[in-house]
């Protein structure tokens, strides 16, 4: 069980130590660390926020541990040399195309969230994200136009095979769960849109027993909050992902609660090669305080144990603790409490 921890900038290594504390108290044989740097730390240190020895190390390893990167000194650098571009060519150079962000909440946790509690109990949803296509991938540039006036533009586009691909891990969670799944674009205006709806429609036909929709991007992100009870897997691209994620880990109650797997097809002596990180980013204006909650990073620890160890009993004891210090008042600032990072940790290790 050899992980890859790369704990980044800002918040980063504190949620990070935390989630490294939890998967040391398991005791598991055969459990190795790596640390590496990456994000802006890296470009501090050797000039580029990937450096090749980081990279390596992400292959060598059975999962990766991350953090989170971006740091404010680093945002007027050239676009290849800023911090965000180490998770992208994480996910792009390791092949990780699927990211599941599973948002619920726990039962007895509805008061954490904003919704009203009958709405907010029925928030369970898997969010299938594809992440490594999409205009996020393609090329953008900044330009003068015929007008002389300067212009950004960024190419979104998907192959068939990109959408075909994301479409199956979606159909077969939606299968092996039992929930029904949501196909989520923009295909009223967007031609990718309606290249990504016709794929998933030809997929469908491999599932019959799957109940399948779609939705507008504008009209799911308004069902998330009002009418959560309507999802179950939710599957869409990139961008959307990015964005309705964010509005889920509101709805929940933190985005300091939603932790992700990013997987591609690489399997390993347990499962698939993964990379797990909490949604969030590194939260510049509470970094380095020991206020940011942990939890998000601790449940990706756990979902790493799921889907890259095999070891479904250690996730669950994990994500049982997290649910049960959260029952007992462990908040964090996010939450409204005072519990600070390593508080939060050391609670949830105590339920372990
Ligand atoms: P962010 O997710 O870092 O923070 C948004 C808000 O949520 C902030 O108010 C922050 O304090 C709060 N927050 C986030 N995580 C928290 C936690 N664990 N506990 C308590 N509060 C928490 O988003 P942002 O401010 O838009 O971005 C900051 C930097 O992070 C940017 O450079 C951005 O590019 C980067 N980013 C990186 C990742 C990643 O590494 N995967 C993800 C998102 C953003
Ligand atoms: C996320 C982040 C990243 C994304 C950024 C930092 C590139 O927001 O993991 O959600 O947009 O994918
Ligand atoms: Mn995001």
């Amino acid at each position: 069980m050899k992980i890859a921890v790369l704990p980044g900038d800002g918040i980063g290594p504190e949620v990070t130590r935390e989630a490294v504390a939890v998967l040391e108290c398991l005791a598991l044989p055969g459990l190795t660390l790596f640390e590496g740097d990456v994000g802006g730390a890296a470009y501090h240190r050797h000039g580029h926020p990937l450096p090749a020895e980081t990279l390596d190390m992400a292959r060598a390893a059975d999962a990766v541990l991350f953090g989170a990167v971006g740091d404010p000194t680093c945002d007027t650098l050239e676009r290849h040399l800023r911090p965000e571009q180490a998770i992208l060519g994480l996910r792009k150079e390791l092949g990780l195309f699927a990211n599941l962000r599973p948002a619920r909440v726990f039962a007895g946790l509805e008061h954490l969230s904003p919704l009203r509690a009958d709405i907010a109990a029925s928030l369970d949803m898997l969010i299938v994200r594809e992440l490594t296509g999409d205009v996020y991938f393609g090329a953008k540039g900044q330009r003068v136009n015929a007008d002389g006036e300067r212009e950004g533009w960024d190419a979104m586009s998907y192959a068939d095979h990109e959408v075909r691909r994301i479409a199956h891990v979606a159909f077969r969670a939606a299968a092996a769960s039992g929930w029904k799944l949501t196909s989520v674009d923009k295909a009223n205006v967007l031609e990718t849109s309606q290249l990504w709806r016709d794929v998933v429609v030809e997929v469908a036909a491999e599932y019959p027993g799957v109940t399948l929709d779609h939705m507008y991007v504008d009209n799911a992100a308004m069902q998330v909050v009002s009418h959560p009870d309507r999802f179950g897997v939710v599957l869409t691209g990139n961008l959307f992902g990015d964005i309705l994620s964010d509005l889920a880990s509101a709805a929940v109650g933190s985005i300091g609660l939603l932790p992700s797997a990013s997987l591609g097809e690489r399997q390993t002596a347990h499962g698939t090669f993964g990379l797990y990180e909490p949604i969030h980013g590194s939260a510049p204006d509470i970094a380095g305080q020991g206020k940011a909650n942990p939890m998000a990073t601790i449940l990706s620890a756990a979902m790493m144990l799921r889907h890259s160890f095999g070891r479904e009993a250690e996730a669950a004891r994990i994500e049982a603790a997290v649910s049960a210090a959260l029952a007992d008042g462990v908040l964090g600032g996010d939450l409204g409490g005072s519990h600070g990072t390593a508080a939060i940790g050391e609670a949830v290790r105590a339920r372990l």
